[in-house]
């Protein structure tokens, strides 16, 4: 239940402001214009369901406002939002090709971070009234304050990121974030329009019982895949484990991370380099796995130590719990 005792999400950054390691009050401003972008995103989301009688997307509705789809809705209003509070120097979106670099002269405008942002994840299950989400990932840019941002801006490792966070608007909406210092959980009450804390200290149990995986590309699967999922099946100890999967990575990860599980997109015979993107996915949900005491590797490698090489890189992902993914790895390397 959440009450008047629940701090705000406004509460919690101005009392968390001053423990960040370069303090200036932007980070905060940011963090508020993506709780801002939610709200509006959340709402549209919840009205999802009534397209049929408000006009399909790319249509034009009763009231003579354009509908769009949701991905491009949610993309236009984060970055909207991003630009009007000018508080980053520039965006890397999925839904976009090249970065968006909202630099000038203006000495007011010398903001110093970049967002990554993924403005609707699970796009496949909006028209069935599955949950879907959110991502976004924050980092100091590397090149001069002031200057036009440029592509080295973003493409850093995901150690660099100060912040990175998802929402999921599922039964309710939730906001989760990190930026260094523990995983924090808002909900948000729609009547308010008020985020609440919800989760304090978000941390995976060491164990789990979940394994969240496309079984139907199995055949497709690295000898070291399908010999795990054949673990998770035996019937041993704690196990079989159980599957599920709702093909939404921040609602899949949300259930995993609260109840303990392992998360994987691997690579297979037939996508080269698993779906996921790096930048957009991999390593926001990584940095809050592991500030919740859970692991994010590619296979051999921390996700957050891969050099990106290309804004729209996809990488195999595998996320959980402690001892899920410790299990898998040894799967791994037995074959790779
Ligand atoms: P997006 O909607 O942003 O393109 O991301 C979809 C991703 C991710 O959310 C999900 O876990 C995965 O695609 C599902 O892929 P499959 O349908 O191949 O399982
Ligand atoms: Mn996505
Ligand atoms: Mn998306």
């Amino acid at each position: 239940m959440i009450d008047k005792r629940h701090k705000t999400l406004g509460e919690f950054i101005i009392e968390n402001q001053s423990s960040f390691q370069y303090t200036s009050g932007e980070l905060s401003k940011l963090i508020n214009a993506l709780r801002l972008g939610a709200k509006v995103v959340s709402h549209e989301v919840n009205k999802a369901g009534l397209i049929d009688i408000l006009g399909a997307a790319g249509e034009t509705n009763i009231q003579g406002e354009h509908q769009q789809k949701l991905d491009v809705f949610a993309n236009e209003k984060f970055i909207q939002t991003l630009k009007n509070r000018e508080i980053v120097c520039g965006i890397a979106s999925e839904e976009e090709e090249d970065f968006i670099s909202i630099n000038s002269n203006d000495e007011q405008h010398q903001n110093k971070y970049v967002v990554l942002i993924d403005p609707l994840d699970g796009s496949s299950n909006i028209d069935v009234n599955v949950s879907v989400g959110t991502i976004f990932s924050i980092y100091r840019r590397v090149t001069p304050i002031g200057t036009p941002v440029q592509l080295e801006d973003f493409l850093q490792p995901g150690r660099n990121q100060v912040a990175a966070g998802y929402i999921v608007y599922g039964t309710s909406t939730i906001l989760v974030y990190t930026t260094g210092d523990g995983v924090n959980g808002f909900t948000l009450n729609p009547a308010l329009g008020t985020f609440y804390l919800s989760h304090p200290n978000l941390e995976y149990p060491e164990d789990g019982k979940i394994y969240s995986v496309n079984e139907g590309n199995y055949v497709h699967f690295l000898q070291g895949v399908k010999d795990y999922i054949k673990y998770c099946q035996e019937e041993e100890g704690n196990r079989p484990y159980t599957s599920r999967y709702i093909g939404s990575l921040v609602s899949d990860f949300h259930r995993n991370m609260i109840k303990g599980g392992i998360y994987m997109y691997p690579k297979s015979s037939i996508n080269e380099n698993g779906k996921l993107r790096l930048l957009y996915e991999c390593n926001p949900m990584a940095f809050i796995a592991e500030q919740a005491n859970g692991v994010a590797t590619g296979g051999r490698t921390r996700i957050m130590d891969i050099e990106p090489t290309e804004l729209h890189q996809r990488v195999p992902f595998f996320c959980g719990s402690k001892n899920m993914v410790d299990k898998l790895k040894e799967f791994l390397v037995k074959y790779h």
